[in-house]
């Protein structure tokens, strides 16, 4: 028989689908991508096609085995994904009854407002960790029984299924058998307590969500089920799941308390691993299940930016200002500094610490010598200066240390800005070989569960660092650049007069 040494890896993020294949040496044997379209039906709102995700899921995990030759060499598959985004489907058809309501979308501040002037807010905090915000799934799901034909009478009668991405994903991979979540994907919800463990009635009974409709939740490295043998010509256990964040810890290796990762996707989240204790913020920070093993979850402090690659992309596609985003490099080492243009990225709100889904984007400090060099420095800056205000809650809440933060994902790529986050952190910044952490922290917790990797350690052994970057910014000019970001940060929030 084959050795089974190798795992796949589905990455569903917010704008593209990839599938990987990582032999035992976390080496990358093949990949294959694909974009997928993202619908906009109102001012605010962001939807995805279930369908669209599924076929490119199918689509790149038949790509990414084929290339690789190793089919019959995959012990488990993992699942990280886009989290807090939902999906409603019947059970009889597993056919979506709506598109997935992305986690961007704001349809529901005016919910989560009401709620929080009904005070709320402090029963979804001591129980979930999480602030109430439209962000999370609990308003999307209810807004969605309210507002598709018949939903909630046929969600009571038990006849159709939620999920997050990876739960969807997963009842479509195990041709309708498995219906379950990890607790890390069930911990974004705004249902699920993160100290029991379990979902949560009085959250249901405030979300008006019929418990009917839950998905078992489960370890985050554990045998979910096997894949339905038609789709990729054998059965594949499913072995592994965790949202995209938590997965990218694994990936970093994040595996001590004080250590933080911060990756650069669609936006930017920065976990900080707290240990087996979940750190309560006074900054605003989330508290949230970093990842759960052997029943036991570790927790970490989360700071959650909602755009960060999103401003390069909107660079590229909204205002044209260069055809591809590796460019930015560029443009930004083409001009000494930013000649005081500040973007602040509010497109969808501000998350992390200002939680002001009202607020809107800006570029301000213009003079008509300012060019397109300044407002592209100005995008990538933007996100060193929002990782720096959630690096500098995290301290103040007694998280931890700062000394070093592990960076991956697509912004990480940027060497220009790596060195410019290094000097607003004051902190080392350590890029590692390979920054495709989340699909390899999926890959990870495939494998422990299949014999791949034995366990943390072994995983931690295969982290190689590819980049350092040390801070080396004059102080005075760090302080002021920094003070005009906290001017221009003002502006855009919603109670700016
Ligand atoms: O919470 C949303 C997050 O999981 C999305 O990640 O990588 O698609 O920006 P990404």
């Amino acid at each position: 028989m084959t050795k089974k040494d190798c795992v796949l890896a589905i990455d569903q993020g917010t704008t593209s689908t990839r599938s990987i294949v990582f032999d035992r040496d976390a080496n990358e044997l093949a990949a294959a991508r694909q974009e997928f379209p993202q619908h906009y039906p109102n001012a605010g709102w962001v939807e995805h096609c279930p369908e669209d995700i599924w076929t490119d899921v199918l689509n790149t995990a038949r790509a990414a085995l084929e290339q690789s030759g190793a089919l019959d060499r995959i012990a488990g598959i993992g699942i990280t994904n886009q989290r807090e985004t939902i999906v409603v489907w019947e059970r009889s058809t597993g056919k979506p009854i709506h598109r997935a309501i992305v986690w961007q979308d704001r349809r529901t501040a005016a919910v989560c407002q009401k709620l929080r002037d009904e005070g709320a807010e402090t029963l979804v905090r001591e129980r979930t960790g999480l602030l109430l915000d439209p962000y999370f799934s609990a308003t999307k799901l209810a807004w969605l029984l309210d507002n598709v034909d018949g939903a909630r009478a046929r969600a009571e009668k038990g006849e159709l299924a939620f999920g997050t991405i990876d739960s969807f994903i997963l009842w479509r991979l195990t041709g309708g058998r498995v219906h379950a979540t990890d607790a890390t994907n069930a911990s974004r919800t705004m249902l699920f307590d993160i100290h029991r463990q379990q979902w949560d009635q009085d959250l249901l009974t405030l979300f008006r969500v019929p418990a009917a409709l839950l998905p078992e939740v489960k370890d985050s490295s554990t045998l979910y089920g096997e894949t339905d043998p038609e789709l990729f010509g054998r059965a594949i256990p499913i072995a592994g799941i965790a949202g995209d964040q938590q997965a990218a810890v694994v990936g970093q290796a994040c595996f001590t308390p004080g250590m933080a990762k911060a990756t650069y996707g669609t936006g930017c989240f920065l976990l900080l691993n707290t240990g087996d204790k979940p750190v309560e913020s006074r900054n605003r920070m989330l508290t949230t299940v970093a990842y759960r093993l052997n029943g036991k979850p570790t927790y970490a402090l989360e700071g959650s930016i909602f755009v960060a690659g999103a401003a390069i992309k909107w660079l590229r596609d909204g205002l044209h200002l260069i055809t591809h985003a590796s460019q930015t490099d560029d443009m930004a080492t083409r001009v000494p500094h930013s000649h005081g243009v500040y973007m602040v990225p509010g497109f969808v709100g501000l998350g992390a610490p200002h939680w002001d889904p009202d607020a809107r984007g800006l570029i301000c400090g213009l003079t008509l010598d300012a060019t397109a060099a300044h407002i592209a420095r100005a995008a990538l800056e933007s996100v060193a200066y929002q990782t720096l205000d959630l690096v500098s809650a995290m301290v103040q809440d007694g998280g931890g240390t700062t000394e070093s933060i592990r960076v991956d994902g697509g912004m990480s790529a940027n060497d220009w800005y790596c060195q410019f986050l290094a000097d607003m952190l004051q902190a080392k910044v350590e890029r590692p070989r390979n920054v495709e952490t989340t699909a390899l922290g999926a890959g990870f917790l495939a494998g422990m569960a299949t014999g791949v990797w034995e366990n943390e350690e072994t995983v931690a052994a295969e982290w190689a660092r590819g980049s350092l970057f040390e801070p080396k910014m004059d102080s005075t000019q760090r302080r002021t650049m920094i003070a005009g970001w906290h001017q221009a940060v003002k502006r855009t929030l919603s109670t700016y007069t």
